[in-house]
């Protein structure tokens, strides 16, 4: 399986503390059944991880990986907030963040937790013009798209690809954000599954949320997004 969406970097964000800690992820992810990990860190107004750092930190524990012979391929990313439009843009212009994997050719994008931005689609339509597909981290855990059940499909209608969070399906974060989890599977709206780890207790687990995906969608739902999701890194 592969991890799009993990905050497995030591020392970066509020992620892995230390190079212990992300060898100890690793490790779970591995035991797991996850092969390969997007390093994720975020990039807002209070962690803004540049690639730069993001690349530096990620051959780090690529060294240390291959050194303790755990045999997980790691590749570049970043998880944009929204903070507006203008950081957006601005950040972009700079090559300031980074996209998922070495094609390139998709973003992993997060709302803001207190509201939607309403320039979202503008910003969409820029990054598919320019033949990025965005993919928006966890749209189950914010309250304004469960309240406005147009709001998602809508972007989705647009060209997005959604990340659903293992987390969620299995309850972590609430009825919730649980039962709008599933309600994505259900409407074929998870285009894509991730952990969104954070250290050894918020851990790399996947399969169970796959297990989720499975039972609501079928194995060949199943297999299908597992293509899908092989695409961000072979595109
Ligand atoms: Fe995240």
């Amino acid at each position: 399986m592969i991890d799009i969406h993990c905050h497995i970097l030591p020392g970066v964000d509020d992620g892995a503390k230390d190079l212990a800690e992300a060898v100890a992820m690793a490790r779970i992810a591995y035991e797991d059944g996850i092969r390969d990990i997007v390093v994720t860190p975020h990039f807002n107004s209070v962690y803004m991880t540049t690639a730069d750092t993001m690349r530096r930190k990620l051959d780090e524990l690529r060294t240390e990986l291959d050194r303790q012979r755990v045999a997980i391929r790691l590749h570049p990313g970043n998880e944009l907030r929204i903070e507006s439009k203008a950081f957006v843009e601005r950040h972009a212009a700079r090559g300031s963040f980074a996209y998922l994997g070495t094609p390139a050719k998709f973003l992993l994008m997060e709302e803001r937790w207190t509201d939607y931005d309403p320039d979202t689609p503008e910003i969409v339509a820029r990054l598919l013009d320019a033949g990025v597909t965005p993919v928006i981290a966890h749209p189950e855990r914010h309250f304004f798209f469960r309240e406005n059940p147009e709001l998602l499909p809508t972007l989705i209608e647009q060209g997005i690809w959604t990340q659903v969070s293992a987390d969620s399906l299995v309850g972590n974060f609430g009825a919730e954000a649980r039962e709008y989890g599933r309600k994505l599977i259900l409407d074929g709206h998870a285009h894509t599954l991730a952990t969104d780890a954070h250290n050894v207790t918020r851990r790399p687990n996947l399969s169970a949320g796959m297990a989720v995906f499975e039972e609501l969608a079928g194995a060949g739902a199943r297999a299908e997004l597992e293509v899908r999701m092989r695409s961000i890194l072979e595109a």
